[in-house]
This record gives C-alpha cells, structure tokens and sequence, in this order.
C-alpha cells in the first residue's frame, strides 16, 4: 500500500487485509503490552491543519508502539499562520526525514494532492479532509463491528448481512461517506437516517437506504447504529431544526436504545454531543461501543501504518485507496 487516501476506491481484499493485520496488532498488544521493533528508523509526521483529539492521539500512539519516531505538527502556532503553502510546510516536514504524513484538512482533497502532486516522496494517509472521507475512522467502525458480531472467528470474514443504520448530519460527515464505501464495499447493508435538509444532493447515487424516520429504522432491528456528530460549526441555519426539535426526533435515548435487540450496538465516532444527537444514558450504556472504537483505532493505524511503511513490496505499485 502506497497511500491510504479514501474507502470508495480501497477494494475489499485490502480492506479485509487492513483490518486482519490490525487483529494481529491488536493479539500481540493484549498478549505482551510493550513496542514492537517493525518500524525502527522510520518516522512518522501528524500533519494536522484541524483540531483533533483521538485521531492524532491514535496515530501518535500507533507509531511509538511500532517503534516509529513521530514528529506532530499543529497549523495553529506554526508558519501557516504567516502564510505558509501545503507544498512548502510538507516539503519542509519531508526535509526533516518524514516516511509517512498523517494529515488531516480542512479542503477536501487536500492529502489526494500531497500524495500526487509529487511534492513528497513520503506516503501519505488521509485523516479526514473536509467533508470528503475519514478512512481510518471507517476501517476502525469495521473493525469494531466485526468483532463484535463475529467474536473470536472474524479473521478474513466481511460484514455480508450485517445491517448497519447511520443517523444525523450526512451532509456535513466524512465519517458517514467513508462508512458508506467501505461497509457496503465489506457486503453491509447500510441505512442512512436523517433530517431531508442533511441528506446529500447525490444521495441517490449511493449504495444504500434513506428513511427520514429514525423508529422506522430502529424498529428493523439493525446490527449496528452509529451515531453522527452533529457538525455546529459548519451548521447553516436553514439545514437544522431547532436542537430541542432534533433531538426528539433523531438523537437516540435510553428509550430508543432499549427497542433494539440485545446484541445491537451503539456507535459514535466523537466528539459527541451529549444531549443532541445521542443522550448520556444511551453513550454510557453496556452496548456503546464508544470507548472500544476508540482502542480498536489504535490496533488499526498499526496496521495502516506497518501495511504503508514495512508491507509487502508488491503492493508498492498500488495506491491502496
Ligand atoms: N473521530 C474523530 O475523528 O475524532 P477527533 O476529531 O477527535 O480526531
């Protein structure tokens, strides 16, 4: 694997591989909890031009486990304030001995061009571009499903009847596009559920269902319902109902919660606004897997990290995205 750019174009052999390398991550952290060697003298830079907790965190933590050095670069405080150029901040970064830019930006598209345009040598992994694609975040939401249904046996299975239901902001969500791509690509059937104002204008053209009513789809029983961040600050006043008239009508409660079937999760990528689009009973409940989404990140950009830097040379010629 060249570059992890997207899920739309990331098929499911490498996607299965992606997610069977990190079981492996994640049985040798849980066996012997200490670094392994794999990426000794490689350096890792988390190119980050938006804020960030558990991404940045992930990737750092995924690096120093596989003995990765790891430089985090921060737009705020940096010379983009001055006016600096993506080409020149990432040349600099390369300069210092980057093998691999995490980035993360508020266009979309932006790591597809720091991964073509020949600027740098170095590979590059998408870690959300506007309101593009999220993949990693994706391969951990997989992950994590998987592992739930499958258990002990999910190695080299995809998610084929595996039925997922994915409510709020799609418009805004980089997250529910990379789902979209990579669960249908692993044979899930997913439902999208959300306000007619946050549903995409090209909806039609994607591979799944789209109810407006939340119980309707709760009521099917799904496997998997994760939550959306509602996106404030990229909010337009005419895309959203009043929050109170929101959270009655698309945010899960407790009550909601408890419709579901007892092995059904509940999913949210964070941050999340409690209250809004999810309640606290429902977030801290025995069936979120929100905490668990977040280790399983970790055990994933392992794998993106060790597939991209010490995989096997063959796929070098592929983009892998
Ligand atoms: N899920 C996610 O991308 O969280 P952060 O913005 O904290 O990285």
């Amino acid at each position: 694997m060249r570059h992890l750019l997207d899920t739309r174009t990331l098929d499911r052999t490498s996607a299965l591989r992606i997610l069977d390398v990190a079981e492996d991550m994640a049985d040798t952290q849980s066996r012997e909890n200490k670094k392994l060697p794999t990426l000794r003298g490689k350096t890792v830079v988390n190119l980050f031009f938006e804020d960030s907790t558990r991404t940045r965190i992930s990737f750092e933590a995924a690096a120093k486990r596989l003995s990765a050095d790891v430089i985090n670069f921060a737009a705020k405080g940096s010379s983009v304030s001055k006016g600096e150029s993506l080409k020149d901040t990432a040349q600099t970064l390369q300069a210092m001995g980057a093998d691999a830019v995490v980035i993360r930006h508020h266009a979309s598209g932006a790591p597809r061009t720091l991964a073509t345009s020949g600027w740098i040598t170095a590979g590059v992994v998408n870690a959300g571009d506007g309101t593009h694609e999220h993949p990693t975040q994706a391969l951990l939401d997989a992950f994590t499903i998987r592992k739930r249904r499958f258990g002990a046996g999910s190695r080299g299975r995809d998610l084929s009847g595996v039925r997922v239901v994915i409510v709020g902001d799609v418009l805004h969500s980089r997250v529910a596009r990379s789902n979209v791509w990579l669960l249908t690509t692993l044979g899930a059937e997913v439902t999208l559920v959300s306000p007619p104002t946050l549903v995409p204008q090209n909806v039609s053209q994607w591979p799944v269902r789209v109810l407006y009513d939340l119980d309707e789809a709760l009521a099917h029983g799904p496997d998997a319902v994760m939550m959306l961040r509602i996106q404030l600050e990229r909010m337009n006043a005419a895309y959203f109902p009043s929050e109170r008239e929101y959270s009655r009508r698309w945010g899960l409660d407790a009550v909601r919660a408890a419709t579901l079937p007892s092995d059904s999760i509940v999913m949210h990528p964070g941050p999340m606004n409690r209250g809004l689009e999810i309640s606290a009973e429902a977030a801290d409940s025995p069936r979120s897997t929100v905490l668990e989404q977040v280790t399983n990140g970790v055990s994933v950009r392992m794998a993106v990290l060790y597939l991209l830097l010490a995989g096997e040379r063959e796929d070098e010629r592929g983009e892998g995205s």
